[in-house]
């Protein structure tokens, strides 16, 4: 699926950016589904986007300034409010009235779980993603990745709910390989995703010990994980002593090619329980061998089943499949794939 081809995509909301990234001096370009964006804060502290092309000769509004919580163009200094509406021409008099037509497209953007999100429709399909655990007080959000790969969405959701992959991919980290059948796992779609609950043992290496607080060699996984369609995630895993280790990740559509992963954890124990640094550095571990066979995968994902081959333990991937036929079928759309010869 080429995701840029398929407009349903933009009625999704996606993270985009960490807000400590996000200033009210200096804008930020950020690209989503092709679409070039100009990111900043405005006078209240909400994040705005706007399209990054100035509607006078074109100049990109992110190379320019934020004053008075507008965006203000390098060129000839045309400012912007979040609404994409054109509220200073420096050439003008004051008098002169600004035309109505001096406008960039603006999207929707708001805050959540300290991360600017956009949604490139007026209308989005859904809501933000809620994740209880994360308006628990006594929890904490630990920011870890973000950073851009080359895979698509689809590629990171199905690998998420993947657990035949562990004593291969995590064979250095969690993974066992003396055991490499994957465990059944309880499958429930949702109306927009799916869920999926399973206990798995893992290998609980040396690294990993002080961050969960256990020192057995093997542990469990109690495991509920959700998949927000289309490219959205929730692992949330309770150890056997009652720790919660939450992931978030988005794999956010930068182009058919590229993915923005952002990915934040929760937990409900204390850094003086375990440090911020040594958790990230362990699901960089992890995360790092997931990247480097994802990477290797066609970007150009297929939705038709019948294009690959697949064991009982797909399942997940194979819901995501249909699901997202099933929502581009609803909107009219059929999957584009790029045209290569003998397909
Ligand atoms: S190109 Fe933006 S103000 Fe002229
Ligand atoms: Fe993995």
């Amino acid at each position: 699926m080429l995701v840029t081809q398929q407009p349903v995509l933009k009625r999704f909301w996606y993270p985009v950016m960490p807000m400590d990234q996000l200033s009210s001096d200096r804008p930020q370009p950020f690209q989503l589904l092709g679409q070039a964006l100009a990111l900043w804060l405005d006078a209240d502290g909400h994040p705005a986007a706007v399209a990054d092309q100035c509607c006078h000769r074109s100049a990109q509004l992110s190379n320019g300034i934020i004053r008075n919580g507008c965006v203000r163009c390098p060129y000839h200094g045309w400012a912007y409010d979040r609404d994409g509406t054109c509220v200073d021409v420096p050439q003008f008099e004051p008098s002169q009235r600004i035309p109505a037509s001096y406008q960039v497209p603006s999207y929707k953007c708001a805050e959540r779980y300290g991360y600017g999100w956009v949604c490139l429709d007026p209308e989005p399909l859904l809501p933000i993603p809620y994740i209880a655990e994360a308006e628990d007080a006594a929890h904490r959000l630990i920011p870890q990745f973000y950073e851009p790969w080359q895979c698509s969405g689809l590629r990171l959701m199905e690998n998420s709910f993947d657990n035949a992959h562990f004593s291969f991919v995590h064979a250095e980290s969690f993974g066992n390989q003396q055991q490499p059948e994957p465990v059944t796992a309880e499958l429930s779609p949702l109306e927009y995703g799916l869920q999926f609950r399973a206990t798995i043992p893992v290998v609980n290496p040396p690294s990993q010990r002080k961050n969960l607080n256990l020192d057995d060699e093997m542990t469990l996984r109690h495991v509920v994980s959700t998949w927000y369609m289309p490219f959205s995630r929730t692992l949330k895993i309770t150890y056997p002593n009652g720790l919660m280790h939450l992931i978030f990740t988005a794999a956010t559509p930068v182009s058919d090619r590229t993915s923005q992963i952002v990915q934040f954890c929760i937990r409900n124990d204390t850094e003086a329980d375990a440090k911020a640094a040594d958790i990230i550095a362990f699901d960089r571990q992890v995360t790092g061998e997931d990247k480097a066979v994802l990477e290797t995968t066609n970007w150009d994902t297929p939705l038709d089943v019948s294009a690959e081959q697949h064991m009982p333990s797909d399942q997940p991937g194979i819901i995501m499949r249909r699901k997202l036929t099933a929502l581009l079928k609803a909107h009219g759309e059929v999957e584009q794939r790029l045209q290569l010869e003998g397909r």
